[in-house]
């Protein structure tokens, strides 16, 4: 598998805290990655440096040939195609779902698979084909703000889905879903790999074991596991900093 995104001793720090600590990983174009960890362990940081939102104390980020340390984000998503899902909401609430989704394609030049633009027809047919993968074609005349919880981050990836990134970020996208929800999304995600690389930050670990192959546990700012699913789950490491307490000890507190 071609390597799409590499980092090189990537570190951040906050006042004295070092959030990353020199973490190297390397992903494989169009695989699906999942990132555990506890609480603070780094992983939301990970996904800030990698899309420009932080600027690192240290090391490098890679991203499909071109050196993109310290890029500016909207340089990041829109010429070198690192797409995210914020955990806020994006969505326009009085538009409809089809609507929502044609707003999100792309307008410039500068972003691969951008054809659909100037012409509605094609917009249209695009967004259609987006709400049959986020399973919202009956809901495409709905308005965001009468879409569930689980609809709308369904759309949300949907938009995403529009602009055509190289690489989609996902920070818990299943965070407040039903189990239902969650398997569904976990079947989606799956469908979005192959054609572009995903990175995914999850707690839930049915949704872990839905999706995963390969499995990136970070731990205190630093990589203390990686390997398939199988062999994390029984690492005595993973075991004692995350998967006893499902990682979620602090969530609820
Ligand atoms: N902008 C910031 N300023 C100061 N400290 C920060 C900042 N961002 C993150 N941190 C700290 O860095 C550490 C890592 O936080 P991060 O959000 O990356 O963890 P996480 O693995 O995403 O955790 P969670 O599972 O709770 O989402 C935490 O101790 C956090 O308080
Ligand atoms: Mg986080």
């Amino acid at each position: 598998m071609r390597e799409i995104l590499r980092t090189e001793d990537l570190s951040a720090c906050f006042s004295g805290f070092w959030a990353l600590d020199h973490v190297n990983l390397s992903v494989g174009e169009g695989e699906l990655r999942v990132i555990i960890g506890p609480n603070g362990a780094g992983k939301t940081t990970l996904m800030d440096l990698i899309t420009g939102k932080t600027k690192p104390a240290g090391g490098r980020v890679f991203f499909d040939g071109h050196d993109i340390t310290g890029k500016p984000p909207h340089e990041i998503a829109a010429r070198y195609g690192i797409g995210r899902k914020f955990q806020g909401p994006s969505l326009f609430e009085n538009m409809s779902a089809a609507e929502n989704l044609e707003l999100a394609a792309p307008r410039e030049n500068t972003v691969p698979r951008t054809f659909f633009r100037r012409e509605p027809v094609r917009l249209r047919q695009k967004a259609g084909e987006v709400l049959r993968r986020i399973g919202l074609s009956e809901k495409a005349g709905n308005m965001a703000c009468e879409l569930s919880h689980g609809e709308r981050q369904w759309l949300e990836i949907g938009m995403l889905m529009m602009q055509g990134p190289k690489m989609m970020i996902l920070d818990e996208p299943t965070a407040g879903m039903t189990a239902e929800e969650t398997r569904l999304t976990g079947r989606m995600i799956q469908r979005l790999a192959g054609d572009r690389t995903v990175l995914v930050v999850e707690h839930d670990m049915d949704f872990v074991r839905q999706v995963a192959r390969t499995v990136t546990v970070l731990h205190m700012g630093r990589v203390l596991a990686q390997g398939p699913l199988e062999e994390i789950e029984k690492d005595p490491r993973v075991v004692r900093v995350y998967l006893k307490s499902d990682g979620r000890e602090r969530e609820h507190a």
